[in-house]
């Protein structure tokens, strides 16, 4: 059986294939279907599915992943946040399906604003502030400096901070490196709120110099001209003609933006000899991106392949009631206490132990799910209501269906499978949900070929479904034994997989809400 085909045919749980006059007739073996899916749940446990023989040959490979990526004493916008899930969700997958990844945050830590920046921390700084919060703090002082720039003197002042920044001045630098410090330090903490890591920090700052090296390769290989004004470019045309052409230096002979990326790119690939490279970025940056690739291709770097842009549509809307969104503990904060005041209002709260952790973690899985739910490459508008509706397509509602069952697994008790007579599962119900268990493995593949997280988003919002029927069609409570005993362990299942499921996605699963 093709592993490429839609339809799929697990010939391990059929008991009869028949041919009749334009058809093919598979009957499932409903015992042996209940056995198969059960068994391989406790067996694989957290890697259920990953080790399914759809993935038997694809070879182990390692990933360098860059995502999130804010720049330093701006905003942190709706596009940072999607590459922060996205790029999770990517890390994530790779991971479970035995991959090894390296993930990098790639800060926005140099530039002209940071001549800005110093000259407006002597002015408007406040070192007590930098401490205890500094990307707020630092965001404050931008926009205040950026305020005062018009004028000629803190224009040249801001200049001349740069200037020394680029010539390394010990003073100048040890400044810059606080700001750099405390805001990672900072967003360190914000990111283990939403489950987020990163192996490296690294940023625009490392590859000031190493874009030099990389101007005098392009050099070297002919493949830098010069304009009439002395920017330097290089031609990406075919016909080599000037029609398309990427801008990598200027007048000045200072890199840009796409000259530190072509030396981070270098660099990343001999530190970490990877398969592939990816980005996760909007969409706005897809000409970037292309450029990049396409320059390292004629530089000679045939891994420039194997380098990907994921990119993604935008959000619109996104509102927090302290208005216009600047910094990421902004959104976190809104969608907790925003879930907090939904859960208080049904009187859900009550019996919680940690209602405040428990609403951050819904409501996190309100935003993935409703990020998650089309094609990374749509845009879409942004709704609070729609998000965190308990009923509907959201994560809300899978975090209920997995509070649920886990609560009937206390109830009850955890049913041992060894004991289970799986004969007992043979109602229409049951069998929908094991099937769809059967499944889960098509759908991890699915996702790690497009690497587009809507696959297992509505797969286990199906799952969801299935189980709310079964839930209330295959009652636990006040079956004979032997039936009760095998239900437990089909709900156990669906649990296990939904968990499996969500954690990908970046959720991490409640047990009460
Ligand atoms: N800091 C950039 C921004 O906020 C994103 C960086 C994307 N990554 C890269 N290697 N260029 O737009």
């Amino acid at each position: 059986v093709s592993t490429q085909c839609f339809f799929r045919v697990n010939l391990k749980v059929m008991s009869e294939i028949s041919a009749g006059p334009g058809t093919v007739n598979f009957t499932i073996n409903r015992e042996l279907l209940a056995k198969t899916v059960l068994q391989q749940v406790w067996k694989d446990g957290s890697a259920y599915g990953a080790k399914s023989e759809l993935f038997s040959a694809v070879p182990r490979q390692k990933a360098v992943i860059e995502f999130s990526s804010p720049n330093i004493a701006k905003k942190f916008h709706i596009g940072h946040l999607r590459s922060t899930i996205v790029g999770n969700f990517i890390a994530n997958l790779k991971v479970a399906l035995g991959h090894e990844v390296v993930r990098i945050n790639y800060l926005g830590d140099w530039g002209m604003q940071f001549g800005l920046l110093g000259v407006g921390f002597q002015t408007f700084g406040n070192k007590e502030k930098l401490k205890s919060s500094p990307l707020q703090h630092l965001f404050e002082v931008y926009v205040q400096i950026n305020k005062a720039a018009e004028d000629e003197n803190t224009k040249k002042l801001a200049k001349d901070f740069f200037r020394k920044l680029e010539e390394r001045d010990e003073q100048t630098l040890s400044i810059w490196k606080q700001f750099r410090d405390l805001s990672i330090e900072e967003y360190i903490q914000i990111y283990k709120r939403l489950g987020v890591h990163f192996d490296e920090y690294s940023g625009e700052s490392f590859y000031q110099e190493k874009a030099q090296e990389v101007l005098k390769m392009l050099e070297d290989k002919g493949l830098l001209q010069k304009t009439i004004k002395g920017t330097g470019i290089v031609d990406l045309s075919e016909k080599k003609d000037l029609s398309t052409v990427s801008t990598v230096m200027r007048s000045d002979g200072t890199s840009l933006y796409i000259t530190r990326d072509l030396a981070a790119a270098i660099d990343r690939m001999n530190k970490h000899s990877c398969d592939s490279m990816i980005y996760v970025t909007d969409k706005s940056q897809s000409n970037h991106f292309q450029h990049l690739f396409q320059i390292l291709k004629l530089m000679g770097y045939d891994w420039a392949e194997r380098c990907q842009h994921v990119s993604f549509g935008l959000v619109q809307g996104m509102k927090t009631r302290r208005g216009e969104v600047i910094f990421l503990e902004d959104v976190l904060n809104e969608v907790r206490s925003r879930m907090l005041q939904n859960m208080t209002s049904t009187k859900t709260t009550k019996e919680i132990n940690d209602p405040v952790e428990t609403a951050e973690k819904v409501g996190l899985a309100a935003l993935i799910i409703q990020d998650f739910r089309g094609l990374l490459s749509s845009d879409y508008q942004f709704s609070w209501d729609r998000a965190l509706q308990s009923r509907g397509d959201t994560g809300v509602f899978l975090q209920y269906t997995h509070a649920r069952l886990h609560s009937l697994e206390q109830i009850h008790g955890n049913a041992e499978l060894a004991d289970v007579n799986v004969a007992c599962l043979q109602e229409p119900d049951a069998i929908s949900v094991l099937q769809h268990l059967l499944r889960y493995d098509e759908v991890l593949y699915r996702s790690s070929q497009d690497l587009q997280p809507k696959h297992i988003v509505s797969y286990l919002l199906t799952l969801s479904h299935l189980v709310a029927v079964a839930h209330r069609t295959l009652p636990v409570k006040g079956s004979a034994p032997e039936v009760s005993q095998a239900r437990l362990c089909l709900f156990h299942a669906a649990r296990s997989v939904l968990a499996n499921g969500m954690k990908l996605l970046g959720i991490t699963p409640v047990n009460q809400m």
